[in-house]
Order: C-alpha cells, then structure tokens, then sequence
C-alpha cells in the first residue's frame, strides 16, 4: 500500500516538474485528480476493497497525498502563467543606450513676443491680455474712426456681423486701459491680429503686432521719443538710430511714422532699405484728444501716447529672414535654427 501511494507520488512529480504550459497543466491535473479514471481518485475509490483495519491509514496517506497534488499543482499553474507573461512581454536590454528625445522649443515669434513684453515689464507697465474677436466699437469707433471712415480700408477687415470682428490691430489697448484704469496708465498688449491680406512673401492674413499705451500728466513727444529710442536700442542693438517722419493714424495727432537706421548697412544705403539708409518700423503719436475722451479721460492736463509695431516685422529685420510665410509653415528645417 505505502509503496503504491509513493509510486503515485514520485510519477506524479515527474509529470508534474515537466509541465511547461498550461495545456500539459491541464492534462497532468486531469491524470491524477479528474473525477473519473483520475490516478489519486481512483486510488481513493478502492479504499472500501481494503481489509476494515488498513483503511483508515489508507485514506489518511491518500487524503495526504492528494493535498500535496493539489497544492503542487497550484504552485505549477502560478509559474507556468508567470512563465507564460514574460513570454509574451518584448526583451528589454537595460544597459542599451536611450534614444535621443528631441525637446521642443519656442517658436521664434513667441520668443520675441515675450522678449518684448519682458522689457515692458521691466519698465513697470502692465501686459493686457485682450480678445482676438474684438467689438468693432473697441477696434475702430473709439479709435476716432466711425463707421464710413476713410482709414477703416486701409485694414481690410474679417467680420463675423456689424458690429463683431477679428481686430486688426493691438491698438484696442488704448480704449481698454483707459476705459478701465485712471491716469497714470502704462500698458502693452501683444498678440495676433488679422486681415483680409493676401499671402505672400511680404503678408500674411494673420500677423504679430505690440501696442503700447502711456497715459499721465504733461506727456509730450519727447517722451514718446525718449521711450522709443530705449526700447528700439534694446530690442534691435544699441548702435541704431531712429528718426520720425509726420504720419497719419486717426487716433493719434500728431502721428508719426518711425524709421530705423538699416540694420543690414548701418545705413549707408543698400538693396533692403532701396538705398536710403532706413527701414520703416513703426507708427506712434500722442493720444488723439476725441480717443481720450471718449475713453473718458476729461482732464485737460493728462495726455498720452501711443504706438505700435508688428513683430513679425521686427522678427524679420532681425533675423534676416525674407518671407514672412517661412514663419507659419511649420516647417522644422527652418525653426530649428533659432
Ligand atoms: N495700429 C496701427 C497699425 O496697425 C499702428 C499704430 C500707429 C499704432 C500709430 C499706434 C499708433 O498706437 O500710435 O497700422
């Protein structure tokens, strides 16, 4: 009797410890425990053939005997799945070198975006971060331009409905801080703007513009001069000069039209500035009176000044780029050099 329960035993570790997946499992399970024609099984079912007194030691060795095949074959099954999912997880080689992630960056716009608006704010003037969809009162009306306006052409203008449209440039921030403010104001706002323009190497339906706004007891022209003069200096290098042409905007009297030395020839003359020494940059003027004052600035004392300028423009001055679509195309062998 010990003998057949040991020869079970030792055949069934055999069988057992050459399982190698769950189908051979299955069989081995089925071969010493299926309820019909299983090897302990039936091993147990002979228990009533045995002589009274040897069945009770006979059916304790069996019971032994078919825990430990129960549990054998547990611990089998967990090692053969866990076999199983390694299988099918791909070879990792930890000691293999990475593979180089290519980090984004700013666009060159962007960048200069912020670069202008980080000297504003280092001159203590607040950024306003303002609609794109803008009210055509904030665009144009309150910008001494009413509808009909000879100078609302000039800006061939996307509309949504009469009164809705995508501004067409930052000088919304003059109406928007001073109806929002008290003097003295100093504020920027930088951002796209758009406008039915084709594209082509010189524009683009869609541009970058910065506006800058500075409302305040008895400011005159040289201080507008003296401002441009710091901020042209910091943003294109301290060597240029600026000079100012008349130049009509109607929300600004007088109006100025700003020039820079050429960057490319220092100004004595080139193909970029057609041989004049200078580059047109900018519009600026004081605060037309009818713009103050319908923003509600009343007092006759405070005056303001504003200008404006695209920084796409200034992006292409600088880096010497001659299309401007090169900016929005996306196109990674050109980004990737700023
Ligand atoms: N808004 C004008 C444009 O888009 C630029 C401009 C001119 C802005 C004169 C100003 C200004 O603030 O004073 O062409």
């Amino acid at each position: 009797m010990r003998e057949t329960i040991s020869r079970l035993r030792q055949s069934f570790e055999e069988d057992c410890a050459a399982v190698t997946g769950s189908e051979d499992w299955k069989a081995v399970r089925d071969k010493y425990l299926a309820r019909e024609g299983g090897l302990v099984t039936g091993a147990l079912k002979k228990l009533r053939e045995l002589p009274k007194e040897e069945r009770p030691a006979f059916g304790q060795a069996m019971n032994a005997l078919r825990e430990f095949v129960e549990d054998r074959l547990d611990a089998r099954l967990q090692a053969v799945k866990a076999g199983e999912r390694d299988r099918k997880r791909p070879f990792v080689d930890v000691t293999r070198p990475g593979v180089p992630l290519a980090p984004g960056s700013a666009h060159p716009i962007k960048r200069l975006q912020a670069e202008i608006e980080e000297i504003f704010v280092s001159m203590g003037f607040e950024v306003l971060d303002l609609p794109e969809i803008e009210r055509d009162y904030y665009n144009f009306e309150a910008l001494n331009m009413p509808p009909n306006h000879p100078a609302r052409d000039a800006q061939d203008t996307f509309y949504f409905d009469d009164a809705t449209l995508l501004r067409t440039h930052c000088s919304s921030v003059q109406v928007h801080s001073m109806e929002t403010r008290k003097p003295p104001i100093r504020a920027i706002s930088t951002g796209k703007v758009y406008r039915r323009d084709p594209f082509d190497a010189t524009h683009s339906p869609m541009f970058y513009q910065v506006d800058v706004i500075v409302v305040e007891e008895g400011l005159h022209m040289g201080h507008l001069k003296g401002m441009l003069d710091v901020f042209l200096k910091r943003v294109f290098h301290p060597g240029i000069k600026m000079r100012l042409r008349p130049g009509f905007f109607p929300f600004v009297e007088p109006g100025a039209e700003v020039d820079i030395s050429c960057i490319f020839c220092s100004g004595k003359g080139c193909a970029k500035c057609k041989q004049s020494g200078w580059i047109e940059i900018l519009g600026a003027g004081m605060v037309h009176p009818r713009v103050l004052e319908m923003s509600g600035i009343r007092d006759p004392r405070v005056t303001g000044f504003a200008w404006g300028m695209g920084i796409d423009r200034v992006a292409i001055l600088k880096y010497g780029v001659d299309d401007i679509r090169l900016f929005f195309d996306n196109d990674l062998r050109f980004l990737n050099q700023f």
